[in-house]
């Protein structure tokens, strides 16, 4: 199997790197491409030259424009990335008859309500990011491809920045800090998404009837104050010296973004769980997993 991996470099596409190498010959390209192969999505002539040229069985996307804030002020680039280089992806993946994986997000949805998220929920963006995101799910459906588009939520890595290591450092510096407590979530680990797809991915190949949409998110939920509260109590336990005092809850209208995010990002993975034959790990064990690699002197 030939697998041609687009944003290799991203928190999703490192872990993917990991777990796609044992499947196949793996391509993996980043935004600069490499050996004349371009990586960038946006400039669609040249991503289709590239899918050409590998001529893979499989293609696998983590490159996104994620800067939800940014994605406010550059709508044609958002768009661009995430809606028209899939829609280019996918029907170079229907002419090859190849299998696209391709990652979306809560941000497709409004946030309203409590209960989580299934995968024929109406859909409702209140921003660039979700709206182009959305874009690029119809492009692929519409293509005809074979495809598994996984939705995921609050995306963390050991690897580059991070929500955890930004609290901790804050933490750090500050005795007082405010966190968003009404946006409910999963906390979800790159390496997770990246072990899920690896193994979806298989069983796709070997039965095209599992092709859809599918929501894949850590079990539980928490708020952003219920998260960074874990982060620092995990640093703590680990000996790390901390100076805040007092992490104190505020609501999203207390913290205003060019982006609207949902309130409402809870996931529901039944679906991807029954027909995977998975069980999605409670969000806490890979954050604590992660704060082992990402703190000082931890391993
Ligand atoms: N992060 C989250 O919380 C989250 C939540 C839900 C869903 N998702 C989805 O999950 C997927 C993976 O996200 P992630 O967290 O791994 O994102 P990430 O860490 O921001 O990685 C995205 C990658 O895309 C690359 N990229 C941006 N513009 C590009 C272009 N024009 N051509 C080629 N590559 C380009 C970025 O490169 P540069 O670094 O050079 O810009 C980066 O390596 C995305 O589809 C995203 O929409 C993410």
């Amino acid at each position: 199997m030939k697998i041609l991996l687009l944003g290799k470099d991203g928190q999703v596409g490192w872990e993917l790197q990991r777990a796609l190498a044992p499947l196949g010959t793996l391509v993996a390209l980043g935004r600069t491409g490499k050996d004349g192969l371009s990586g960038d999505l946006s400039d669609p002539q040249a991503l289709r030259a590239t899918v050409d040229a590998v001529a893979p069985d499989v293609i696998v996307n983590a490159a996104a424009h994620t800067a939800v804030d940014k994605a406010e002020s550059e709508p044609e680039l958002a768009r661009c990335i995430n809606a028209e280089a899939p829609a280019v992806l996918a029907q170079a993946a229907a002419r090859r008859g190849a299998l696209l994986v391709h990652y979306s997000t809560d941000y497709v949805f409004d946030g309203s309500g409590d209960t989580p998220w299934r995968e024929d929920d109406a859909t409702g963006p209140l921003s660039v990011y979700g709206r182009t995101k959305l874009d690029g799910e119809a492009a692929i459906r519409a293509s005809g491809c074979a495809h598994l588009i996984l939705r995921t939520s609050w995306v963390y890595a050991a690897r580059g920045g991070n929500f955890a290591k930004t609290m901790l450092r804050l933490a750090a510096a500050r005795e007082r800090l405010t966190v968003i407590a009404d946006q409910i979530g999963a906390p979800t680990g790159a390496e997770l998404i990246a072990d899920v797809s690896a193994h979806a991915l298989r069983s796709v190949r070997a039965d095209a009837g599992l092709s859809g949409t599918y929501h894949l998110a850590a079990a539980g939920e928490t708020s952003w104050h219920g998260y960074a509260n874990f982060v620092i109590d995990a640093a703590r336990a680990h000996g790390m010296v901390l100076k805040v005092a007092e992490i104190a809850p505020i609501p999203t209208t207390d913290y205003p973004t060019p982006a609207t995010r949902p309130l409402n990002s809870r996931l529901d993975t039944t679906r991807l769980c029954a027909a995977f034959g998975l069980r999605m790990p409670d969000w806490q064990l890979g954050v604590a997993r992660m704060l082992v690699e990402a703190l000082p002197g931890q391993r």
